[in-house]
């Protein structure tokens, strides 16, 4: 997809997927969280939600938290009256009045000063608030979009940000790939970028080989989209495309965030249970295992992966029964773990910002919510004859409390075909899913 309007340029899956769930967020007045590392192009994903939302001819007001001095805060947010502070010369409206009607854009949110954090919630909870200096309260109608490169979740449990906050900011997520997870896109970022580049410089823009596109996908891109962009400005100036390596740095380290997580971050004093270790083990070895493709031994291969001997590997599999999927089985034939994952998490998501069933999540935690997300992957996996376990209840005996009627029963096909959409399964991989989820709606709907 190339949205010249906003610039998401590019056709990978994991972007698709992205801009898929901004799209089902984005004509309601859901909080949005918009996650991703610095230059992955948070701010255009919000611009896309503001512009695709009903608020799109109202204005879209952006603030750079990180850019606002610590003693302006307040008065940036609501604003203030003359004589308020010294400096204060006139009245001026703040960002969140300037914003009414329309959407504002708190892009680096962690970085809100710890005093002005409870402030910002409850004017988000009453959509009320006060200038600086003055005690008339004023209402707004202002839908949020907030931005961070910064892990919230952890800085909440650590008390560096207020968790009522982060809960009231993080209703709808949406991750933004890095660059390294869409090196597909890579091509026809470098030929946007190197028109426009060379177009504002007045000079022919330059093509790439081959070979250089395969350089420039080899590399990791630690500073993502804006790096590239940089990178590619470089070779522009210095005139000459025949020698990237001149512009290129040299390729980082994996990252410890590309590294597979433990199930609990363990510090000191903590542990997690003998249950826990083994699913744990469970997961990472399937991983290894799907990207060796199900060799175990041999260059490549899972040991080689995880830096075991492959019969220590093989006699693992064996004690915790891990099988390799069948050829045909519903699981490969869409893609394995990776599909449902993002199955799972487009549904979800177009689910929970939908107006009419959004009510089944309205009341549940974020922990809540990626746990079912959790728990959904599994369920799925295990039924479509993948090697992971479902650890849930009961799927049925889950939704006997749920009061899910007939309508919402034709919304959720709705997304459903949606997300097969998205995600781009082929027909036959769509009619069975569709025999499979038809044969679960009695247990699911509820005739009462
Ligand atoms: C074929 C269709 C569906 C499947 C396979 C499915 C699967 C699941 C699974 C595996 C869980 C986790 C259960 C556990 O705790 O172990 C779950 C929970 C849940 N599902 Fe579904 N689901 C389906 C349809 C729906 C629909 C149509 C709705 C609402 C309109 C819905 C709403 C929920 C809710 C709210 C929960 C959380 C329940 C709780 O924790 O109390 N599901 N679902």
């Amino acid at each position: 997809m190339i949205d010249a309007g906003s610039s998401i340029i590019g056709q990978s899956r994991t972007l698709l997927q992205c801009v898929a769930r901004a799209d089902a967020v984005a004509m309601t007045d859901a909080t949005v969280l918009v996650l991703g590392e610095s230059g992955v192009g948070k701010e255009l994903i919000a611009r896309r939600i503001h512009e695709h939302s009903r608020r799109a001819r109202q204005p879209l007001v952006v603030v750079n938290c990180a850019a606002v001095p610590r003693d302006l805060f307040e008065s940036e947010f609501f604003g203030h009256v003359r004589g308020a502070f010294s400096g204060a010369t006139r009245d001026r409206k703040g960002r969140l009045e300037t914003a009414h009607q329309g959407t504002l854009f708190l892009d680096e949110v962690g970085e809100i000063p710890p005093e002005l954090q409870g402030k910002l919630l409850r004017a988000l909870q009453q959509m009320s608030f006060e200038r600086v200096g003055d005690d008339q309260t004023r209402q707004v109608d202002v839908r949020v979009i907030a931005a961070t490169n910064r892990c919230l979740a952890a800085d909440a449990a650590s008390g560096r940000f207020r968790p009522d906050l982060y809960y009231r900011l993080s209703t709808f997520p949406i991750e933004v790939p890095p660059l390294r997870e869409r090196a597909d896109d890579i091509g026809l970022l470098s030929d946007h970028f190197l028109v426009e580049i060379a177009g504002r410089l007045r000079r022919k823009p330059p093509r790439l080989s081959k070979q250089q596109v395969r350089q420039l996908r080899a590399y990791d891109w630690p500073g993502n989209i804006r790096e590239l962009r940089n990178v590619l400005e470089r070779v522009i100036i210095l005139g000459n495309a025949s020698d990237l390596d001149a512009v290129l740095p040299p390729s980082p380290k994996p990252r410890a965030a590309a590294l597979p997580r433990t199930p609990a971050e363990t510090i000191d004093g903590d542990y997690v249970t003998a249950e826990e270790v083994l699913a744990f083990e469970r997961n990472n070895l399937i991983a290894a295992l799907e990207a060796a493709k199900w060799r175990v031994s041999g260059k490549g291969g899972a040991a080689n992966l995880l830096q075991m001997n492959p019969s220590t590997l093989a006699s693992r599999l064996k004690a915790l029964d891990i099988r390799r999927p069948a050829p045909n089985s519903l699981y490969l034939r869409i893609g394995g773990r990776a599909t449902i994952t993002a199955l799972a998490r487009d549904l979800l998501g177009r689910m929970q910002a939908d107006p009419q069933v959004g009510r089944f999540w309205s009341d549940r935690s974020m922990v809540g919510i990626r746990q079912e997300e959790k728990l959904l992957i599994q369920y799925l996996c295990s039924e479509l004859g993948g090697p992971t376990r479902y650890a849930g209840r009961d799927m049925v005996s889950a939704h006997a409390h749920l009061p899910i009627n007939a309508s919402d029963w034709k919304v959720f096909l709705g997304y459903l075909e949606r997300t097969f959409e998205a995600l781009g399964l082929d027909q036959s991989s769509r009619r069975s899913l569709h025999d499979a989820v038809d044969a679960l709606e009695p247990s699911i709907v509820s005739t009462a």
